[in-house]
């Protein structure tokens, strides 16, 4: 049976969540120890039969609900291709954990995207840019507003200095100098992008220039870090962590459960830690060195982690 596979991993946002969607700098990395992998097979009957076995999900493509995001992505494919799939599966499967600012969304369109383009043999439709593309009208779904961080940096899966700008997104992967040690810690709380992006809008409506003040104060940050990683100095990075979280929490977006987490990092010996992503639930990171890495991390699990991870970021 001829099959193709793509994968895409998860991802974090170092630093600028949310100052992004209203056209400030932002940072983001990939988290490749988590990854959506969709596979496409040829099969027998006719129709797009649509399977994500972790969520305990088959159905046929048009049978899918508005909403759907896997049929979504499978109809903008055939829309750009100018075809209409049939004798076709799609296997969806992810470690990269649902609502909770890693990306699950993006990267599961971006991996869909690959693999269906490929299988197609549409490569002039597989590269990072048009999976990038492709991945923001499905994000879409996920909430009104999306900046484009999240797809593109799943799709191009390294560090990228972003700017959402008219007519083209300013996107910029970079190196960093020195690798990156950093935990991310779960708080089990599970947050929807959408409720929150959709609150901060409210709050901006409501009061314009303060929120406007805030948002170029993280834009602000987000330069320096590029700066600072770019020249390997973690130090400097690890305070602009906490001064990006101070304004995340100014916008209400931080959550008493992250807070915990990140000043039990801070006190465990943590450089630098902030929620990552949409907040008020979801993970938050901490910026460790290889020596602090054990510690900080037993500290995050006696404090109510629900997962801590390890990622590099190089
Ligand atoms: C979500 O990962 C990042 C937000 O800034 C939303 C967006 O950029 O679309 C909260």
């Amino acid at each position: 049976m001829e099959q193709t596979q793509a994968s895409a991993p998860g991802k974090i946002i170092l630093f600028g969540e949310h100052a992004v969607v209203y056209g400030q700098p932002a940072i983001a990395a990939p988290v490749t120890q988590v990854r959506a992998t969709v596979t496409i097979a040829n099969s027998e009957p006719a129709g797009v039969r649509l399977i994500a076995p972790d969520l305990g999900k088959a159905y046929w493509l048009t049978e899918a609900q508005e909403h759907d995001p896997l049929a979504r992505a499978v109809r903008l494919v055939e829309e750009a291709t100018g075809s209409t799939l049939s004798q076709m599966t799609v296997t969806v499967r992810s470690t990269i954990p649902i609502a909770s600012g890693l990306g699950s969304g993006a990267a599961t369109a971006a991996a869909l995207i690959r693999a269906l383009t490929r299988h197609l043999s549409r490569q002039d439709l597989a590269s990072d840019e048009q999976v990038c593309a492709l991945a923001y009208e499905v994000e879409k779904i996920h909430h009104g507003t999306p900046s484009g961080i999240d797809n593109t940096v799943v799709a191009y899966e390294q560090p990228v200095y972003f700017v959402r700008q008219e007519p083209k997104n300013l996107i910029e992967p970079f190196a960093i100098a020195a690798p990156l040690h950093l935990l991310i810690a779960d708080t089990g709380v599970r947050s929807a992008t959408r409720h929150v992006v959709g609150d901060v809008r409210r709050q901006w409506q409501a009061e314009r220039a303060r929120f406007e003040e805030m948002f170029a104060a993280c834009g602000r940050i987000a330069q320096a870090a590029r700066t600072a990683l770019e020249a390997g100095d973690v130090m400097e990075l690890g305070a602009l962590m906490d001064e990006n979280q101070q304004w995340l929490e100014a916008m209400t977006v931080s959550s008493a459960e992250l807070e915990k987490l990140i000043a039990t990092a801070r006190t465990a010996g943590a450089l630098g830690a902030k929620l990552s992503g949409a907040g008020r639930g979801g993970n938050m990171i901490a910026l460790v060195t290889p020596e602090t890495q054990t510690s900080v991390r037993q500290a995050l699990i006696k404090a109510g982690a629900f997962d801590v991870f390890a990622s590099t970021v190089e």
